[in-house]
């Protein structure tokens, strides 16, 4: 036997639950669980809500309530949402439960400790309006490496390159339009570089990995691993356990898939043995999977690989990492901004959980994005679901009620034909099995539908509405063949279907366990009971009316979208206005308050060598505007001068005038000519006015 322990990505709980979600990372996780339990191995399948993070503090600040007040509603609607589904987690928990903030912090701590940590101080944009770090999705600016407008703090959209925030042109903060101030702060960052070699011989051993895992994977390590920031400058997350990070949380991604250990401890204790939990994370034979979208691969083969390896605990490392594509809708990407997106919440109003397994599974988006589509949706449900399945079961319970009084039994022989029939469908079950244990839901669907193919054309075939009238044994081994079909059907869509193949187990009053092995133990004799349509048919109006909502709900969203982007821009404008006027208001108080210099001893003056001097000639500097060489004369020495001043004084006004000069300055050149003093003015806007002695006194007189 072996012994899985499987995993779905936590989903965030700043959001409800949509039908892209449960393609991607769930309902392959729930059909691999139920598949396993199936054929008697042991699985145990972890989940629970990722709770911290930035969104959830934004939308508290938003709606005036708390952090844990938004993280209740999401894990209660994302929960229902997923029992309405017909899911089989054996716990389902959430991040900001208290257990799970202690584990956090132990595992940070022994890489601390083990020194896989270091400590950066950087640059980061700072909104002064929210009072917050930016993010980098919370940034956007021209793109350093193509120019385009409307990049990303953390990767242009235009060019796809990875860009480092800081670098953005005139960056803007998505929050509030103005522009962020650029601020130091420091962080922890995992040392991934030392981990290479550990990695790297560990991921040697996965090439069973499906190929878009591993391109992934192979490229990441080809760029080279970087150091990682491991911590956030916010309120809202686990804090970060050493004593000088007053006010910083660790990463949302750091702590989250620590969340898949700590929902197993919690399940644990509610069975009442605590120390369970080990036989799954500590013990080898254990088969760890985490199921995912692609954007977590590297998360999840990457950075969480390396923080299990470090721990003082033996813990397991993924078994495998099966990842998906995305779903699309209609056409395009679903988008929760836009509300391009179809809400289980909303979905479980109109229609059966089942039935959105059943055509998210075929069209599930294994090796490449894939699309769901309300005309699919309904013609999944009717020609396949129920013109092929439900057909067959209609077809044989009438029949049975009509001519059997609902009693199927076992022939004691059965001819080459039955037989035949009953052989293919075992053989399609040992397809179906490999399928399924390679993730591969859409052909393990495929699959069944041929078996109840087999039965419609085996029931066609030997049309018993005929035999039954010559020879009704004839008739009653057609209906003894197509039940064991049902019956097979039963188990083995059973991971795909589970809610309606109990229905259907029911009428075929089959009472024990479900398992893959009883496939090869056939009924002897059916008791046809509480007969209903397994699949009602979906009518054009019902799907309409879906289509028209989608639109609907979209248009809304979008208007409203508009109307916050235009309340930024408006919030920012007024920032703006308000900025101008402080700066304004300074300037005018600078007006009034005259600033100085600042203080100097009296020391600091006397250095000072000012003397009166007399302008003996005067001439305009050649080539400049500005300048006029003069000869001054200073006591007993005589002196030459360049002074900025032919804007204000022709030379001959200048000529036999006493003016005040600084004496001892070092001597420079200007336009090639050495001046060997600085004649003193006063400046103001229209312009210099040389300083004059009151009173006429000799020249190479010294200033006081
Ligand atoms: N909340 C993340 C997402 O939805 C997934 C977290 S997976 C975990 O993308 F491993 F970190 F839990
Ligand atoms: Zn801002």
């Amino acid at each position: 036997m072996e012994k899985y322990l499987v995993t779905s990505a936590l989903p965030y709980a700043n959001g409800r639950l949509h039908i892209g979600h449960v393609a991607g990372a769930y309902l392959p996780a729930d059909i691999f669980v139920r598949f396993q339990k199936l054929i008697g191995n042991e699985a145990l399948y972890i989940c629970g809500t990722d709770e911290h993070g930035t969104p959830v503090a934004l939308k508290a600040e938003a709606e005036g309530t708390t952090p844990q007040a938004i993280v209740q509603r999401y894990h209660d609607s994302i929960k229902a949402s997923f029992e309405g589904l017909n899911f089989c987690f054996d716990n389902f928990s959430g991040t900001s439960r208290p257990q799970h903030r202690e584990l956090s912090q132990k595992f940070f701590l022994n890489l601390y400790e083990r020194g896989y940590i270091t400590q950066h101080t950087i640059k980061q944009h700072f909104c002064p309006v929210e009072n917050i770090f930016l993010a980098d999705r919370y940034v956007e600016g021209v793109c350093p490496h193509c120019g385009a407008a409307g990049a990303r703090g953390d990767q242009c959209d235009a060019c796809g390159k990875l860009i480092d925030a800081i670098t953005l042109a005139n960056p803007a903060c998505k929050l509030c339009g103005a522009a962020p101030e650029v601020r130091e702060t420091t962080h922890w960052y995992i040392d991934l570089p030392k981990f290479e070699p550990d990695l790297r011989a560990w991921l040697e051993t996965k090439s069973a990995w499906k190929d878009n895992v591993l391109n992934f994977i192979l490229s990441w390590l080809d760029q080279g691993l970087k150091e990682r920031s491991i911590t956030r400058d916010i309120s809202w997350g686990v804090p970060v356990p050493l004593p000088d990070a007053e006010g910083k949380v660790l990463y949302v991604w750091f702590d989250a898939p620590i969340g898949y250990i700590s929902s197993t401890i919690e399940w644990a204790e509610q069975r009442g043995e605590p120390d369970s939990w080990k036989d799954y994370w500590l013990d080898p034979q254990t088969k760890l999977v985490h199921f995912i979208g692609k954007d977590n691969i590297p998360f999840h083969t990457i950075i969480w690989p390396a923080v299990l390896m470090k721990q003082d605990d033996d813990y397991i490392l993924p078994h495998d990492v099966p990842a998906n594509e995305y779903l699309n809708l209609e056409g395009q990407k679903i988008s929760t901004s836009r509300d391009w997106a179809i809400w289980v919440e909303e979905y479980l109003k109109y229609f059966d959980g089942d039935l959105l397994r059943y055509v998210l599974a075929v069209n599930a988006p294994e090796t490449r994005d894939s699309d769901f589509s309300w005309s699919d949706f309904q013609a999944r449900v009717n020609s396949e679901l129920a013109n092929v399945l439900g057909n067959l079961a209609n077809r044989v319970f009438a029949f049975a009620a009509k001519f059997f009084d609902s009693g199927i039994s076992r022939p004691d022989q059965l001819d080459a034909e039955a037989q035949t029939t009953l052989d293919t469908a075992t053989a399609i079950c040992n397809e179906v099995r490999l399928s399924y244990q390679g993730y591969r839901v859409r052909r393990a669907v495929g699959l069944i539908m041929d078996i109840a193919r087999l039965g419609n054309k085996y029931f066609d075939e030997t049309a018993p509405w005929k035999s039954v009238k010559t020879e009704p044994e004839l008739a009653g081994q057609t209906l003894y063949v197509c039940a064991e079909l049902l019956r097979i059907i039963s188990i083995v869509f059973n991971p795909v279907l589970p809610h309606k193949m109990q229905v259907l187990r029911n009428m075929l009053s089959m009472v024990s366990a479900v398992s893959w092995e009883r496939i090869h133990e056939p009924c002897t004799h059916y008791q046809i009971q509480d007969v209903e349509p397994l699949f009602p048919k979906i009518d054009d109006a019902a799907i309409e009316e879906q289509t028209r909502l989608l639109i609907e709900q979209s248009k809304v969203a979008v208007e409203r979208r508009k109307a916050a982007e235009e309340a930024v821009r408006e919030k920012a404008a007024a920032q703006a206005c308000k900025d101008e006027l402080a700066a304004q208001a300074h300037k005018d108080e600078s007006a009034e308050q005259t600033q100085f210099k600042a203080e100097i001893e009296y020391d600091d003056f006397a250095r000072l060598d000012l003397r009166v001097v007399e302008v003996l000639t005067a001439e305009r500097v050649q080539k400049s505007k500005k300048l006029l060489r003069l000869e001054v004369k200073c006591g007993a020495e005589q002196r030459q001068v360049v002074a900025g001043l032919a804007k204000h004084y022709t030379p001959e006004q200048l000529i036999g005038r006493k003016v005040l000069m600084l004496a001892n300055l070092k001597p420079r050149k200007l336009m090639g000519l050495e001046s060997q003093g600085m004649i003193l003015a006063a400046e103001d806007d229209s312009g210099l006015a040389v300083l004059l002695p009151e009173r006429d006194v000799p020249d190479g007189s010294s200033v006081e």
